[in-house]
C-alpha cells in the first residue's frame, strides 16, 4: 500500500482504518466531444456526465480526470500521475495507433495502466488494430462502451 491515503479515525470501539483508492482516468483527443461525436459509435452520453455517475457511485475513490487533444501533455501527465496513483485507466484515443512516446512513458512508469476503448477496435478499419500502448499496459478493455472504464476501476479496487 503506497500510492494512496491510508486514513484513521477512532471509533467509540478504537481506532479504525480505510484506505482511499488513487485512480487517474487519462481520455485522449476527441473525446472531450463524447455525447455529439458520432454517436452511433460512441453513444451519447457526455464524458462528464459517465464520471459524475462513477464518483457518486464509488464514493470511497480519489478519481483525478485529465483530458487532452496533445500527445505531449498526455505523455506529461502519465510522467505527474505515475507513481503516486494506484491506477491509471487510460484511453489514448487515436494517438493509440500511432504513439510511440505515450508507450514509452507506460513502459516506464510505476503505477499500473489498463488501456480502454469504447468502441471495439478490432471490428472497425485496419489502422485500428494496431495499438503502441496495449503491450505495455496491464490489460486491454474494448467495445464495451464507457462500461469499459467502471470495469477497470473495478479490477483496480479487486487488487
Ligand atoms: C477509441 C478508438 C480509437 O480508434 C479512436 O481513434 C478514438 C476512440 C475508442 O474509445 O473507441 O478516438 O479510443
Amino acid at each position: 500500500m503506497e500510492a494512496g491515503i491510508l486514513n484513521a479515525t477512532m471509533m467509540i470501539e478504537g481506532p479504525s482504518y480505510f484506505y482511499t483508492m488513487k485512480i487517474a482516468i487519462i481520455n485522449g483527443p476527441n473525446l472531450n466531444f463524447l455525447g455529439t461525436r458520432e454517436p452511433e459509435i460512441y453513444g451519447s452520453k457526455t464524458f462528464e456526465q459517465f464520471l459524475d455517475e462513477l464518483k457518486k457511485k464509488y464514493p470511497s475513490v480519489e478519481f483525478s480526470y485529465f483530458q487532452s487533444n496533445i500527445e505531449g501533455e498526455l505523455v506529461d501527465e502519465l510522467q505527474k500521475k505515475g507513481s503516486s496513483f494506484d491506477g491509471i485507466i487510460l484511453n489514448a484515443a487515436g494517438y493509440t495507433h500511432t504513439s510511440v512516446a505515450i508507450g514509452d512513458a507506460i513502459a516506464m512508469i510505476k503505477t499500473p495502466v489498463i488501456e480502454v476503448h469504447i468502441s471495439n477496435v478490432y471490428a472497425r478499419e485496419e489502422f485500428r488494430k494496431i495499438s503502441h500502448i496495449s503491450a505495455k499496459c496491464k490489460g486491454t478493455i474494448v467495445g464495451l462502451g464507457l462500461k469499459g472504464y467502471e470495469l477497470a476501476l473495478q479490477y483496480f479496487i479487486s487488487k
